[in-house]
């Protein structure tokens, strides 16, 4: 079993140098052809190169939502050797907290679980003969300037968002289901029209006190749309596993993402509402006219029941959507649609694309 201090050092060795450990666990030092058709044909090993194409997309996921969750916990998070980095921001940290005063721990925790993602299925890929995925090339992008987050590269940009919060109503209704084409009215619509950080900056954006606030509420919404995109993607996926094992790795990691979810949007719901003054946007009162009612009162956390395969069968409380058709593919535009990539190269997004078609290529074979 690893100490405590091996992970330690492991952890902050993949910070600090940047080498996935899937790549130093094979002795390769180089990102290999991942996402080339070659990669799937010729290094699948006992895995079927579907798998591997579905492990491979879901790795490099994870690595992505790990870059974003570090961000977060270098400003809002516990500081500790778990997931070291960065050292807090105070006044960030206070306004997270009027969402829930555990907010630092869960941002924390939410962390750590990530990187376990992309390690583990790092690790596995490379046991089954699978080139690990590395995306560390790509780690381009600024950091926040604010006091608090570590000046490193980053794959993910959290300064300029645009959030999806429709999740908020898919959820709550009884009758729809995205799987069926329905379409679902934002909980936030100021969020879908424009971009915000979910971060501060620099230091000018820890005030005046609203602006700040409106920060903090941009990232407690982006926390939940993040992890229902994972929610509904690790089932999407594994229709499309083969291997028993695969499939247990891919079935024991989506429910995670779930529970990082009904956290998540138990806390959106303690946003407080407010105008930033800075820019206008609005975070409404859920709870009051014209919002409030079955379809957004903040304590409705819990999935309704509501049409699940075909409308004759008896309503279901299910993830939504799950269509594994074009999934992967989905996923990415999504992430993509809400600016987490803005001022990436045309290789990542190159690389992206072409691992979610493989993905998604991917079919059930036995
Ligand atoms: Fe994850
Ligand atoms: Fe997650």
């Amino acid at each position: 079993m690893e100490t405590s201090e091996q992970r330690k050092t492991s952890r902050r060795s993949f910070l600090i140098g940047g080498a996935a450990l899937g790549a130093a666990a094979t002795g390769v030092g180089r990102v290999l052809a991942v996402g080339s058709p070659a990669a799937a044909a010729v290094s699948s090993g006992s895995l079927s190169a579907g798998d591997a194409a579905i492990l491979r997309f879901l790795s490099a996921l994870e690595i992505l939502e790990t870059d974003l969750w570090q961000q977060y916990n270098e400003l809002g998070g516990i500081q500790d050797s778990e997931v070291p980095g960065g050292t807090g921001n105070r006044r960030y940290t206070a306004a997270l907290k009027n969402l829930d005063s555990d907010m630092d721990q869960y941002i924390h925790d939410n962390t750590e679980n990530e990187f376990t993602h992309f390690d583990f299925i790092n690790a596995y890929l490379v046991s089954r003969g699978v080139q690990a995925v590395n995306l560390d090339r790509f780690r381009t992008l600024p950091s926040s300037k604010a006091t608090g987050a570590q000046q490193i590269g980053r794959l993910t940009n959290l300064m300029q968002l645009t959030v999806d919060t429709s999740w908020w109503t898919r959820y709550r209704s009884r009758t729809k289901n995205p799987d069926f084409g329905d379409t679902f009215p934002p909980a936030v619509p100021g969020l879908l029209q424009g971009q915000f950080p979910a971060i501060p900056r620099d230091d000018k954006d820890l005030t005046p006190d609203k602006h700040l606030q409106a920060i903090a509420n941009t990232a407690g919404f982006h926390f939940a749309t993040i992890e229902q995109g994972g929610t509904s993607l690790y089932p999407s996926l594994a229709q499309r596993v083969t291997d028993v094992e695969a499939l247990r790795v891919v079935l024991s990691i989506g429910p995670t993402e779930a529970m990082h979810f009904q956290t998540w949007h138990d806390k959106a719901g303690n946003a407080p509402p407010l105008t930033d003054p800075t820019n206008g946007l609005v975070f409404p009162d859920l709870n009051a006219p014209p919002f409030g009612g079955e379809d957004f009162q903040t304590n409705l956390i819990m999935p309704e029941p509501t049409t699940f395969l075909n409308r004759s069968l008896p309503v279901c409380s299910i993830v939504r959507p799950t269509n594994t058709s074009g999934a992967a593919s989905g996923a990415l535009k999504f992430l993509t649609d809400m600016g987490l990539f803005i001022g990436q190269s045309n290789a990542f997004f190159t690389l992206m694309q072409n691992l979610a078609a493989e993905a998604d290529a991917a079919t059930r074979t036995c």
